[in-house]
């Protein structure tokens, strides 16, 4: 039986995929790799630090695939994390590996994340280790609690998204996508995207809010002023400038043709979010 690790497994994507093998008709033997396993629910569990790289190659031991779920933060700290993880990878000897990239991920991209993506894919590809990058577009999840909700609250989504178009994807069909990916082995680059591609306008007509779109210096000087620190402006405010220039638009059949199942559409899923809150 294979053996898949699945870092991040107290997030909201690596918890995912932990369901999604163990879900499976024949189950991998699955372990949850986290910086503190005892929080999680019961499966196998070890702790994987990505600051502690001793603690990671313990936990990568005997694995046949690694679901490497990308660190967040600040991006020199991620960087160091995923230098951290490859390292311990290609000690221990992982044969095979599956990476949560992006993708907006082109070498001339000014996105904040993305040359953090673009070393680390780099980094994995000389490593000789069969890999498998999964590049995601913005989750579904993810543009609803930090930018949905508040508007909702306001009335106004306000945003340097112009009128670029965002292929939102929920974290359970990427994470359906990643277990698929990881319980049959694939490599290569999988885009892990929704199935349609809306403007900030359109999903601002989904939520019932108006659309207000901002220049960046102005979105910036916001995001400043509601006491957020400056890597988050750059996180954000570079994010919707990749929006603009279409760096999120790619609307892929990856995850349709992986699970077996249409990718949720962002009217559905928001009208099951509101449902559930
Ligand atoms: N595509 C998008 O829209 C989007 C949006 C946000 C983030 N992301 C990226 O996608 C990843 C997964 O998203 P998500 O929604 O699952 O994020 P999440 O819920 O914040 O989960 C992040 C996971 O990373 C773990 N982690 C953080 N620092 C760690 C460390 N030093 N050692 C070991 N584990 C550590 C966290 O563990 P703890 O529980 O111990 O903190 C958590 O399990 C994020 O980490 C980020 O790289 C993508």
């Amino acid at each position: 039986m294979r053996t898949i690790g699945v870092t991040g497994a107290s997030g909201g994507v690596g918890s995912r995929v932990v369901r999604e093998l163990l879900d499976r008709p024949q189950p991998p033997a699955v372990v949850a790799l986290a910086r503190r396993p005892e929080a999680l629910p019961a499966t196998e569990a070890r702790r994987a630090d990505y600051d502690d790289p001793a603690s990671l190659r313990s936990a990568f031991a005997g694995l046949d695939t690694l679901v490497f779920i990308s660190s967040d933060g600040v991006v020199e700290t991620m960087c160091r994390h995923h230098e951290h993880v490859v390292a311990a990878a290609i000690d221990v000897g992982v044969p095979h590996v599956v990476y949560t990239s992006i993708v907006d991920i082109a070498p001339d991209s000014r996105f904040y994340y993305s040359p953090g993506h673009q070393d680390t894919e780099t980094w994995l590809r000389a490593s000789g280790v069969a890999c498998c990058f999964a590049r995601t577009s913005i989750f579904a999840d993810f543009f609803v609690e930090t930018w949905l909700a508040p508007a909702r609250a306001t009335g106004t989504l306000a945003v340097n998204a112009g009128a670029g178009e965002m292929s939102l994807v929920t974290r359970d069909d990427t994470a359906a996508a990643l277990a698929a990916v990881a319980a049959d082995g694939l490599e290569g680059v999988i885009d892990v995207t929704g199935p349609e591609a809306l403007t900030g306008a359109d999903v601002a007509a989904i939520a019932g809010v108006e659309y207000q779109p901002l220049a960046d210096e102005e979105y910036r000087r916001r995001l400043a002023a509601e006491g957020n620190p400056g890597w988050l402006v750059d996180a954000f405010s570079s994010m919707f400038r990749s929006v603009v220039e279409g760096r999120f638009a790619v609307v892929s059949d990856d995850v349709a043709r992986l699970t077996g199942r249409r990718p949720q559409p962002f009217a559905e899923f928001l009208r099951d979010e509101i449902a559930r809150s």
